[in-house]
């Protein structure tokens, strides 16, 4: 097994180097593939130009989901597998990005972090695959509560001697969507034309908003409150429009395809700067480990931890909030793994 992932990481490295200088050749893996959220998400990494050999794995349905794909006319090559006939490690050896939705949505009443109970096995046992058989691949992570399941993560890899915080990433592009589009209907602009930085985590009062930093420092008063919580909530609102169906599935794809095309363009040379939840400087003396601020993405993933920049005093305190909640958050994932190794 060490000679195989010593193989599979050099032959990652030699192709990442190649990338940069000719033909792009990138895998990307999906861990969750034939779920609500990993159905559109394979879709829209079929559609995406960049990627070259699409895995999709699920403890079932990953065939039925990639044969769906392959018939959609792009370059790329997908795959499906099952546990059986060892399909996890034949998914992610030579990964260059591993993208995990893996596991069950909420429920209305439910906040992300009543998931922790089932996702976070799930999630552990997954990146024990990945630390076995890609330790080299960046993951990114959508499962929920990702405030917990990212330290989750980064606990197994440490255990496993193949933790590289530069490579792992908690998806918190949902948040920054929701911020363009929210911010547009109340000011009829284009969503396309309205950048937002969220930072602190993704969930509830930890998903901070900086619109001082936005294109509308004037929004004030209950017009900001609403907008702040409407943010913050977002998630809630389609919890409960699905009824009982789950969470946000499309939206959440998008935000996650949005990533790992983030990532592919920094690989090939190109650096992308948005905001993620990563292993970061920012917050680490006042034991805050994990942070969502601007990341610039690079051929090794994150290549800089961007400070929050100027916040206005409605966000300081805002982020004071976040920093309690998220601190609690982080400490549960990685007790998690001391517990349940
Ligand atoms: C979201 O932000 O919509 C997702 O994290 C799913 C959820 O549970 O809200």
């Amino acid at each position: 097994m060490v000679a195989f992932a010593a193989r599979s990481m050099f032959a990652q490295t030699q192709r990442r180097a190649f990338s940069a200088s000719a033909a792009s050749q990138y895998k990307v893996v999906v861990l969750g593939a034939a779920g609500g959220i990993g159905q559109p998400l394979s879709l829209l990494l079929k559609l995406n130009t960049k990627v070259t050999d699409l895995a999709l794995y699920d403890l079932r349905g990953a065939p039925g989901v990639a044969a769906d794909c392959s018939h959609i006319p792009t370059a790329s090559t997908v795959s499906g597998y099952l546990p059986a006939d060892d399909g996890l490690s034949k998914a992610l050896t030579g990964a260059d990005v591993v993208v995990i939705p893996a596991g069950i949505p909420r429920k209305p009443g439910m906040t992300r972090d009543d998931l922790f109970n089932t996702n976070a096995s799930i999630v552990r046992d997954l990146a024990k695959a990945i630390a076995d058989y890609s330790p080299k691949a960046i993951t990114a992570i959508i499962s929920n509560p990702v405030n917990s399941t990212v330290p989750i993560v980064a606990e197994v890899f440490k255990s496993k001697g193949t933790y590289d915080p530069k490579r792992l990433f908690g998806v918190t592009t949902l948040d920054v969507l929701r911020s363009a589009r929210f911010i547009s209907e109340i000011k009829g602009t284009d969503p396309k034309d309205e950048p937002v930085s969220v930072v602190g985590g993704h969930s509830g009062v930890t998903i901070v908003p900086l619109i001082s930093q936005s294109n509308h420092p004037d929004i004030s008063g209950e017009t900001l409150d609403a907008l702040t919580h409407r943010i913050q909530f977002g998630g809630d609102e389609v919890v409960k429009a699905k009824d009982g169906a789950g969470s946000a599935t499309l939206s959440m794809a998008q935000a996650a395809a949005r990533f790992t095309n983030s990532l592919l363009t920094s690989f090939s040379g190109t650096p992308v700067t948005e905001p993620t939840y990563v292993d970061s400087p920012l917050f680490k003396s006042e034991g805050i480990e994990f942070f969502s601020s601007k990341v610039t993405l690079g051929p090794n993933g994150a290549e800089e931890i961007h400070p929050l920049g100027p916040l206005s005093p409605y966000e300081e305190k805002l982020v004071e909030e976040a920093k309690e909640t998220l601190k609690k958050n982080i400490a549960k994932g990685v007790d998690f793994v001391k517990q349940n190794p």
